[in-house]
């Protein structure tokens, strides 16, 4: 499968600094390597007219679990779909630390994701307590099994997996090759028992991947590609990290 790298922008951004970075992005394509960008929702009409055409997909952050009527505040898939998305984040460690989304939340929004014919990329991964306490794997499947719970074997191969420990996330302290080498084998192994097609589902790196780290962490095995925050805010940096793919 070909690399994927998508960028995470959070929330930031702006109409001027959008539109210079994605001018910079747009001229620039990058072989063999997909990548694309998740912008807040007030962004996607904006990105989505400055990409046309080019080869950098489009994605958004969130997604709603329901797919229509009276939930104030949410954006349903569908309306993501409109707007050009080809992906959808679900499970960022942020909305579960910060707005409560519980591991059946998550695997409720990756249907909804995918009922709607966008992508989810499915985060998952374990707080520094965990990883100290020895249950990083532990902590990987329980997220992983709530996603299995509510889409079963076949649909599960329409994800993409990210696998991002919550303390390399914004710290500039990725985790180490060994660190995600373990893990991201862990993961293909729990899609063996899972998944129709486990070999069909990427599986990112997420956390502090910058231009000097990238190559490093996309040769490691199983490393599928990269969820890219605060350097995917950098056009020049994020083509280094896409070029590095
Ligand atoms: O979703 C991407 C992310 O959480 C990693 O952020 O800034 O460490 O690259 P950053």
């Amino acid at each position: 499968m070909n690399k994927l790298v998508a960028g995470n922008w959070k929330m930031n951004g702006s109409l001027a600094a959008n539109a210079a970075l994605l001018g910079e992005l747009a001229s620039s394509g990058v072989a063999g390597v997909e990548c694309a960008v998740c912008v807040p929702y007030p962004y996607l009409a904006q990105a989505r007219a400055l990409l046309d055409g080019g080869v950098l997909m489009l994605g958004a952050q969130d997604v709603s679990e329901y797919a229509v009527g009276a939930y104030t505040g949410e954006v349903s898939g569908a309306m993501l779909a409109e707007f050009g998305c080809r992906y959808a984040i679900v499970g960022h460690s942020e909305r579960r630390a910060l707005f409560g989304e519980d591991d059946a939340a998550v695997g409720r929004k990756a249907a909804a994701a995918l009922a709607a014919g966008l992508t989810p990329i499915v985060c998952v991964g374990e707080t520094l307590a965990e990883r100290e306490g020895g249950v990083t794997l532990a902590v990987l499947e329980r997220q992983l099994d709530a996603v299995a719970a509510v889409l079963g074997r076949e649909a599960l191969a329409g994800v993409v997996l990210a696998y991002e420990p919550v303390w390399a996330i914004g710290s500039g302290r990725s985790a180490s090759i060994g660190q995600v080498g373990e893990a991201h084998a862990g993961i293909r192994a729990w899609l063996r028992e899972h998944c129709a097609r486990p070999a069909d589902v990427p599986i990112l790196y997420g956390g502090s991947v910058k231009p000097e780290n990238a190559a490093e962490l996309f040769s490691v095995d199983e490393v599928d590609g990269g969820l890219i925050g605060g350097a995917s805010l950098v056009a020049n940096d994020f083509l280094a990290i896409c070029r590095a793919a």
